[in-house]
């Protein structure tokens, strides 16, 4: 069962026990999964890949990853990054969490000479990695883990992972080390639970406002830090990042937005905002033992109807590069 799975993302699987990893030269899991760590937990109606990360990678999940993925496309302009990449491909690249793999299968079609790994502690079903591509490889791999990878890459990209790491600092040294000199970092963040949304008309006594506040506990309380310090220039300065460079985006949720390009992006990002409320909250809220799963679902359910009608709603998104530099 693991090997068909992994066989379905694209992945290469050794059958053997000389460590040779997707592209021949490294080993890149810390671990071999077994059956075991690969088995979905079912808890409220929704999937998991374990006991632990906070969000489903269930099919509803799949599609809200992937009009994300298409909004981006249209918040850059058709781009992939804000990274300043050679125009032939940055050459080797990692795609931490990748998700369904909808990056990084997009960027391996653009880029053929481009080599990437996309590594995920999950295994998506179906989604774009059935698209097996020779330049793409998917693995399973937990980031906080010890990185072994061989062979240093140019690129590394991490988006929508706030959440997901107890160290972000222990992460960006791990990239460091595994950044070829002169190569880049990027981190994409857009996560609402993290006090992300604008109202025009703020309310102190919004849902939204108590949602934000329940899921910082319920984060802080299970050791998940969620809001926004990773995405702070003076962390990677301290690592040995130069040319930082933090850029917020101001976008648009809703129907609301007169110019057409704005709409159709405020439309898909209030689509993903919606379907990420229960998505984000359900087992974190419910994981602290405050939280009952009626509760949550009502909670939410406040919340939409509050972001629903919210006339000029924005959400603001944060894009940080960084280099790695030349003589480290
Ligand atoms: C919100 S999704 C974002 C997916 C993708 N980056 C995108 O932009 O579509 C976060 C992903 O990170 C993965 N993840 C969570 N913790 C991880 C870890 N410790 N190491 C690697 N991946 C992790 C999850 O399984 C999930 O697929």
């Amino acid at each position: 069962m693991v090997k068909s799975e992994l066989d379905t993302r694209g992945e290469q699987v050794d059958s053997d026990d000389d460590n040779n990893g997707v592209d021949g030269t490294e080993s890149i899991r810390t671990s071999t999964p077994s059956d075991s760590t690969l088995q979905p937990i079912y808890e409220n109606g929704r999937r998991y890949c374990n006991e632990i990360y906070f969000m489903p990678n269930d099919e509803p999940e799949q599609t809200r990853l992937s009009i994300v993925h298409q909004a981006f496309l249209i918040l850059l302009d058709g781009e992939l990054t804000k990274a300043p990449l050679p125009p032939e491909g940055p050459g080797r690249v990692l795609d931490v969490g990748t998700g369904p793999g909808d990056w990084a299968v997009e960027m391996g079609q653009r880029y053929p000479n481009t080599e990437i790994i996309a590594t995920d502690i999950s295994v998506f079903d179906g989604g774009p990695a059935i698209i097996s591509l020779p330049n793409v490889h998917f693995q399973l791999d937990d980031a906080e883990d010890e990185w072994t990878y061989h062979k240093p890459f140019n690129y590394i990209h991490f988006r929508g992972m706030s959440g997901a790491f107890r160290d972000w600092r222990g992460v960006y040294e791990q990239a460091f080390k595994h950044l070829q000199p002169g190569g880049y970092i990027e981190i994409v963040e857009s996560d609402p639970a993290a006090d992300n949304l604008r109202f025009a008309v703020p309310n102190p006594d919004s849902y939204y406002n108590i949602f934000v506040s329940a899921m910082r506990n319920a984060a802080d309380s299970l050791g998940y830090p969620r809001g926004r310090e990773h995405l702070e220039r003076s962390l990677l300065t301290s690592i040995g990042f130069v040319d930082v460079n933090v850029q917020d985006v101001i976008v648009p949720v809703g129907v609301w937005p007169r110019d057409f390009r704005q709409s159709t992006l405020g439309k898909m990002v209030l689509i993903a905002c919606l379907e990420g409320l229960e998505a984000r909250s359900l087992r974190s809220l419910t994981a602290t033992g405050k939280w009952k799963v009626d509760e949550v679902r009502d909670l939410c359910e406040k919340v939409k109807q509050e972001l629903m009608t919210s006339e000029g709603l924005t959400i603001s998104v944060r894009f940080v590069t960084a280099r790695k530099p030349e003589n480290s």
